[in-house]
């Protein structure tokens, strides 16, 4: 594990308790990861801010995310971690970058397509199909709180096509799981 993430995970740790919330967390730093790689961005730095974009939710869940800048300043982080941490927040008004757009993209597909694999017969990832998932978006009972305007439109403002968007996430998250990182608080 690299001192960057090291840093970001204790951080998180120290405060999130919430085990949902960590897998949340996980989940959106291995698709961030996986971007980065995609689009030529720092693989850790943006493992970072994904690990961290909800780091004030769990004390401040009304006020989130604008609490994240006190607790990543008393962390030593820089203006701007701070800044695409709170890029996530969705009346933020600044024209966003690649990576906040993608930070926008996964924040909520990741953990779709994590529902989609659990409600599978072996519970994995691995024989996830794009089609089933694009199922699942048009079953209006199913993860019903999620917006499916928002997936999409994150996707697009990415500028990524849909079922591409889908099949990218679905494979970086089978991968990661795998890895010894992600055996302490497993995804699925
Ligand atoms: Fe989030």
């Amino acid at each position: 594990m690299t001192e960057t993430r090291q840093k970001a995970w204790t951080v998180l740790r120290k405060h999130v308790s919430s085990e949902v919330l960590l897998k949340h967390c996980l989940a959106v730093e291995i698709a961030m990861r996986a971007y980065a790689g995609k689009f030529g961005g720092d693989v850790e730095y943006w493992g970072a801010v994904g690990l961290l974009h909800d780091v004030d939710f769990e004390k401040f869940p009304h006020d989130h995310p604008h609490h994240a800048r006190e607790i990543l300043m008393a962390e030593g982080y820089d203006d701007a971690m701070v800044i695409d941490v709170e890029s996530h927040c969705r009346t933020w008004e600044s024209e966003r970058n690649q990576l906040q757009k993608t930070l926008l993209a996964v924040d909520e597909m990741t953990g779709f397509i994590i529902a989609c694999a659990l409600v599978r017969p072996d519970r994995s990832l691995d024989n996830l199909e794009v089609k089933s998932v694009l199922k699942k978006m048009k079953d209006k009972a199913f993860a019903r709180a999620v917006n499916r305007d928002t997936l999409t439109g994150g996707a697009a403002d990415m500028g990524v096509d849909f079922a591409e968007h889908l099949a990218f996430l679905t494979q970086a998250l089978a991968m990661a799981v795998k890895q010894p990182e992600y055996q302490e608080i497993p995804l699925l």
